[in-house]
């Protein structure tokens, strides 16, 4: 699918491949500062990278390609299901999890083309292939950071509610998303 980001640029959204790991790395490395150290689900070095996918078929990379350069400026991680030590802090809400109905979610993007909807965009476009295969609730991936004013907007933005707080490397909020 192809979109027109706030920037003017044409950005294909799309599945991430196995073909897709160098660009990848140069994606995660370009990163700056701050958004690395808000974006982990796992290294970022080729490695990392190959071993995350090849663990498990439930973890599902989407991307968004800048047609012109062809770079990638934004990636997604979803996991069918949830991990262990998020599952823990949020059945304290009151929540029964489900490895079949929830999946959990880490978005970025590229930091010279966030706030272009590019964010926006990559998450409709994953929010439809999530409800062709039965997923009814999305997690944030270790929730985010309180400090973190854009992310909470935009998955506020997205319908998400705020679930509670808790405290790991300073203050964290999870929240949730019920998908019609
Ligand atoms: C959070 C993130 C994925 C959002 O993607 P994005 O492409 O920048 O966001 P979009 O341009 O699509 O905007 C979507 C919404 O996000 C919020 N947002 C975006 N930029 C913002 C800014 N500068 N200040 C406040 N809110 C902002 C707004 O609610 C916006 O909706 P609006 O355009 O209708 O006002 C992206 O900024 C990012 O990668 N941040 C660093 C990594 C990170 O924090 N990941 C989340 C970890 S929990």
């Amino acid at each position: 699918m192809i979109i027109e980001a706030k920037n003017n640029r044409q950005v294909c959204l799309r599945r991430l491949c196995s073909d897709d790991t160098d660009h990848l790395c140069n994606y995660l490395q370009g990163l700056g500062t701050v958004t690395k150290s808000r974006f982990g689900p796992h290294g970022f070095d080729k490695q990392s990278i190959t071993d995350f996918y090849k663990e498990s078929n439930e973890y599902l990379g989407y991307i968004g390609e800048d047609i012109l350069s062809g770079n990638i400026v934004a990636y997604s991680v979803l996991k069918i299901g949830y991990l262990s030590h998020d599952s823990y802090r949020v059945q304290t809400y009151g929540l029964k999890l489900d490895h079949q109905t929830d999946c959990t979610f880490a978005p970025s993007v590229a930091d010279l083309w966030q706030s272009y909807g590019v964010g926006n965009a990559l998450f409709r476009y994953l929010l439809s292939d999530l409800q062709s295969k039965g997923i009814k609730r999305i997690i944030l991936w270790g929730g985010v950071q309180s400090d973190n004013e854009k992310a909470i907007s935009f998955y506020l933005k997205n319908g998400f509610k705020r679930l509670g707080s808790f405290e790991y490397n300073g203050w964290n909020d999870d929240m949730m998303l019920d998908i019609l």
